[in-house]
């Protein structure tokens, strides 16, 4: 354990990434300061797992805050040095609308982002975008690789009335005004683009993003046909690349954060021999030949000195004995 540190603000703390985040920020000496939209008094049943944490003891305190009302996360940022913003309306079950989720996302970071500036104690800001803001693009199949310079075209999908496309426009959309704001404002704004994260979780629930992650146990035969090859990332990975960019001095930009590129039938036969016992959510995996996967570049990344420490396999392992443990699978 290093020194004190802080304090930061972690935004959405109940979250998969996010109470990572707050667990690792706590074992870097980090004081924090985790948001929540729900009312505190279920913080203490609900985040346990954060609370009995040696390094949380004084140093991990809880805010009421929600993005749809920015200025609520005025006391939380309140004498931070850091934010990390990683709060997003997630619409899976395509409950709300998309221009609704479009504006919750996006007024609600420049919210976050107005309350940074004028804080005068943030040094910097790490926005959690994703690798929806950069793969949406119409010449795909043209492409080799991707990288920063790689702008989700929003225009193009736009009248697409599906819920992954309210995650593409809201994540792209918020990004690129974030970065936009920085500039304006003169404000240290870093964003992180993960790939599909995987590996154990602090919560209680199986986090909702893994039916993309590894839809082949925690999905549908719908979502494993959308994802028949994919991008992704150890959740340990996603989480140490946000504190590596808050912490180093040259960080500036954008940065993709993408260890594997993965086909389904690649995951399915791994877990066809370690995992014979699970029931995988597709029938027709004998026609489902993976495609090749996109190879998205997280060369920026590397070259800053960051390095991935986990494999594929670790990632699905630790998502699958986390689960079974929590008695989920
Ligand atoms: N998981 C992935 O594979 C992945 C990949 C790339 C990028 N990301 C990004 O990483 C971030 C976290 O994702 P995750 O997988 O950890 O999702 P998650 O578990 O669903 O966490 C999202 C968090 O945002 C909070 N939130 C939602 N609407 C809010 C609002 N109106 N006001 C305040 N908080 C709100 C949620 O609060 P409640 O608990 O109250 O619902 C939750 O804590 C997101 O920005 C996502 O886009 C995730």
């Amino acid at each position: 354990m290093e020194g004190e540190k802080g304090p930061v603000c972690v935004t959405g703390g109940a979250g998969f990434l996010a109470s990572w985040l707050i667990m690792r920020l706590l074992q870097c000496g980090y004081s924090v300061h985790a948001t929540f939209r729900s009312d505190p008094s279920d913080f203490s049943f609900k985040y346990n797992p954060l609370l009995s944490l040696p390094e949380a003891s004084g140093k991990l305190k809880f805010f009421e805050a929600d993005l749809g009302n920015p200025e609520s996360f005025d006391a939380a940022i309140n004498g931070c040095v850091g934010v990390f913003h990683v709060a997003h309306p997630m619409n899976l079950e395509d409950k709300i609308d998309q221009d609704t989720i479009v504006k919750i996302s996006l007024e609600g970071a420049l919210g976050i982002l107005k309350l940074c500036s004028k804080s005068k104690s943030v040094k910097r800001v790490i926005y959690t975008s994703s690798i929806a803001a950069v793969l949406w693009i119409s010449n795909r199949n043209n492409v080799q690789e991707i990288t920063e310079s790689s702008w989700s075209e929003v225009d193009c999908f736009r009248s697409f009335k599906a819920p992954e496309i309210s995650y593409v426009l809201s994540k792209t959309i918020t990004e690129r005004a974030a970065l936009e704001f920085a500039e304006k404002h003169e404000l240290n704004v870093v964003t992180l683009l993960p790939a599909a994260i995987l590996g154990p979780f602090l919560g209680s629930d199986v986090p909702d993003a893994f039916s993309f992650a590894l839809p082949l146990i925690f999905g549908t035969e719908a979502i494993c046909a959308l994802m028949k090859d994919a991008n992704m990332v150890h959740i340990d990975n996603a989480v140490s690349a946000q504190i590596f960019l808050f912490e180093c001095p040259n960080a500036k930009g954008r940065y993709i954060c993408s260890s594997n590129d993965v086909s389904i039938d690649e995951v399915a036969k791994y877990l066809s021999i370690k995992y014979s016992e699970l029931q995988m959510s597709t029938k027709s995996l004998g026609q489902m030949e993976g495609k090749k996967p996109l190879h998205l570049s997280s060369k920026k990344l590397l070259d800053l000195g960051f390095t991935f420490k986990y494999s594929l396999e670790e990632m699905i392992d630790g998502a699958i004995q986390c689960s079974k443990e929590k008695g989920l699978l």
